[in-house]
């Protein structure tokens, strides 16, 4: 949520940030802004309200120069999206300016104590209280090196304030050095040669480094061109633990290459993405799963008596796969609870409770939230995490990377089909510890090594779907219905659609229908059915003669065989058949190109859309 982007070194700043800020526009695009300092007593600031276009142009018309710049690009809290609630901000005196993701939870308390003290405000923002308290803390300093007095200036005012921040600072009067801090979001280091970088994600700085410093909560970085020191708050100051990681992905691969949008490229990418997910974790000699990330011995595993798995959002919906998944095949009892919730409930826990925690970004606030609650209580949590180094997969006591690869598209596609591969894995290597017997697991091998080719033949029917989508793109609403493991994968196609295409849009167990929902069937309220060929078909097919009995069209998702849903409809759209547990893999795929055809043709922005955030790092 945001995004912060700096730089220092010899070359021209506002390149390289424009360039940071284009990559991670999709963690928030209302407005942006750039600071760079050229060795004048003056900061150069520009600001625009929406896309980072608009930025592109302002800063091509004006040319600034410098070569140390911060950068951001925001998704509102405080304030509407305009140019003067864009980031940076500066103090009262204008010389120190500040970019911040996160939330100052007692800004107000500050803001009406500085306006007592004389300040003034240019903005609604949290953050340019907080640009004003350091702002004062330097000018009360009578510390005679710049670089100390800006420190320690960010420091005493950082202890004043409550919330999360990621920040990067500069000052005029202190030229050649950005100061960085964090607390509940991200933000690492990219080191150069000869120059550093800032970054609340790395895919905004790939393109110049792989090699990056994760920072810790409570950790300051203070750069300049030729070093970088980190420094623990908490341990009032001292030197921190520093760990260089090298990023596994480049640029190219955050790239859109010759699709329309990085949604279509996701969705596509999966038969590639799944393979990563279980490349090495299919043991052939015992038929079964290895997860070396768990960290946890055999005899531990075998005590779990209990599952608990959390996440916000599509993860959630993978979650709820893997409460059915994990129980099919472990019979181990399995909860999900929403992130959010789990943080402000007391669930009961022992020793023998195993949570994992879900998020793509391993960086959503409610999930981290959630992992640090179950910790708290003394439960083992563990992370299934998409983003390498990220806070969650960091915190965690193990876990495993999904691999899916960097996903820009907000709304999540393969992610979610990485996600639930490997609540699967996780499924059989508890079913293999208890009742799965190894001829079992080798089976299961054998399915699930084929998903990836059956997603590349659904793939295949893309122009069909899209056919389906403008069929229906003006529906006034839809209605998504599945029983079992795709009664998520109903919820998750709505939430899809209501992501992109601003219809809204929900997802039934389908025997719920005639509990209620039915009251809102008619001709423009169109009912997608996941009626793969399992133990419910005809159950569904019954759910499908209802809503027909009611002129509301149906839209229905079925295993390659079952033409008897031609008799019923013409919009019927064919997966390849598999053991009913594994048919979420499947059956997602045609609902998220359905999803996104519909979008398309609304003229919907696919990757950015309205009011939403890839990943949320605020409450
Ligand atoms: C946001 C995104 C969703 C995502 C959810 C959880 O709401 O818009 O697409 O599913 O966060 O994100 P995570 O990174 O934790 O999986």
């Amino acid at each position: 949520m945001c995004g912060i982007v700096g730089y220092i070194g010899k070359r021209q700043a506002s390149p390289i940030l424009l360039d940071g800020l284009s990559r991670l526009e999709y963690r928030g695009y209302d407005s942006a802004g750039i600071a760079l300092l050229n060795g004048s007593p003056d900061v150069t600031i520009i600001k625009r309200a929406g896309r980072i276009a608009n930025l592109r142009e302002a800063v091509g018309e004006l040319n600034p120069t410098g070569s140390a710049g911060i950068s951001h690009t925001r998704w509102a809290t405080h304030g509407a999206p305009t140019d003067e609630n864009a980031h940076p901000h500066r103090d009262q005196s204008g010389k120190l300016v500040l970019v911040h993701n996160g939330v100052i939870e007692n800004y107000q308390t500050l803001r009406d104590q500085l306006i007592a003290q004389g300040d003034t405000f240019e903005s609604q923002t949290d953050t340019e209280v907080l640009a004003h308290l350091v702002g004062r803390y330097f000018e009360a300093s009578d510390e005679t090196d710049g670089q100390t007095r800006l420190r320690q200036a960010l420091q005493a005012a950082l202890a004043k304030v409550k919330g999360t921040y990621g920040i990067a600072i500069m000052h005029a009067d202190v030229p050649g050095v950005i100061i960085g801090a964090r607390l509940g979001s991200p933000l690492v280091v990219g080191l150069g040669d000869g120059e550093y970088y800032l970054a609340s994600d790395v895919s905004a700085i790939v393109a110049h480094t792989r090699d990056v410093v994760y920072l810790n909560d409570h950790d300051l970085v203070t750069v300049t061109s030729d070093r970088y020191d980190v420094s623990s708050m908490a341990s009032g100051g001292g030197a921190a633990q520093v760990k260089v990681s090298r990023i596994e992905f480049t640029a190219d691969d955050a790239d859109k290459g010759d699709y329309e949008h990085y949604m279509l490229k996701e969705i596509f990418e999966q038969p590639q993405s799944l393979r990563n997910t279980m490349r090495g974790r299919l043991s052939r000699d015992d038929g079964a799963a290895i997860l070396g990330g768990l960290n946890m011995s055999p005899q531990e595993l075998r005590s779990i008596d209990r599952i608990i798995l959390s996440g916000c959002g599509t993860a959630f919906h993978a979650a709820m796969v893997g409460e059915y998944v994990i129980e099919t095949l472990a019979r181990i009892p399995t909860e999900v609870e929403i992130a959010s919730e789990f943080r402000y409930r007391n669930v009961p826990s022992d020793k023998d409770t195993l949570q994992f925690v879900l998020s793509q970004s391993g960086e959503t606030i409610d999930t981290l939230a959630a992992l640090r609650e179950a910790r708290r209580k003394g439960i083992r949590c563990l992370g299934i995490v998409n983003s390498v180094g990220s806070t969650i997969a960091r915190e965690s006591d193990g876990g495993c990377y999904i691999h899916a690869g960097p996903e820009i598209g907000v709304a999540a596609t393969k992610t979610f089909t990485s996600t639930v591969m490997m609540v699967t894995l996780l499924g059989m290597l508890f079913g293999r510890i208890h009742h799965l017997s190894s001829a079992d697991g080798l089976e299961m091998i054998d399915e699930l090594e084929a998903i990836p080719d059956k997603i590349a033949s659904i793939l295949k029917q893309t122009d069909k779907i899209k056919a389906i989508a403008q069929k229906h793109a003006n529906a006034e609403g839809m209605l998504f219905m599945g029983r079992q493991a795709n009664y998520p994968v109903a919820m998750e196609g709505a939430l899809k659609m209501k992501e992109i295409s601003y219809i809204y849009a929900s997802g039934h167990p389908s025997a719920e229908l005639k509990h209620g929902i039915i009251a809102l069937v008619k001709p423009d309220m169109p009912s997608v059915f996941i009626a793969p060929d399992d133990a419910v078909f005809d159950k569904n097919v019954s759910n499908i003669e209802e809503v027909l009995a009611r002129k509301g069209p149906v839209i229905a998702v079925t295993t390659e065989g079952r033409t008897e849903l031609e008799r019923l409809t013409e919009d019927v759209i064919y997966v390849p058949d598999c053991p009913s547990y594994l048919s979420p893999l499947l059956t997602v795929i045609p609902l998220q190109l359905f999803s996104y055809y519909v979008a398309v043709a609304r003229g919907c922005d696919v990757d950015k859309p309205r009011n939403l955030a890839k990943s949320v790092t605020v409450e």
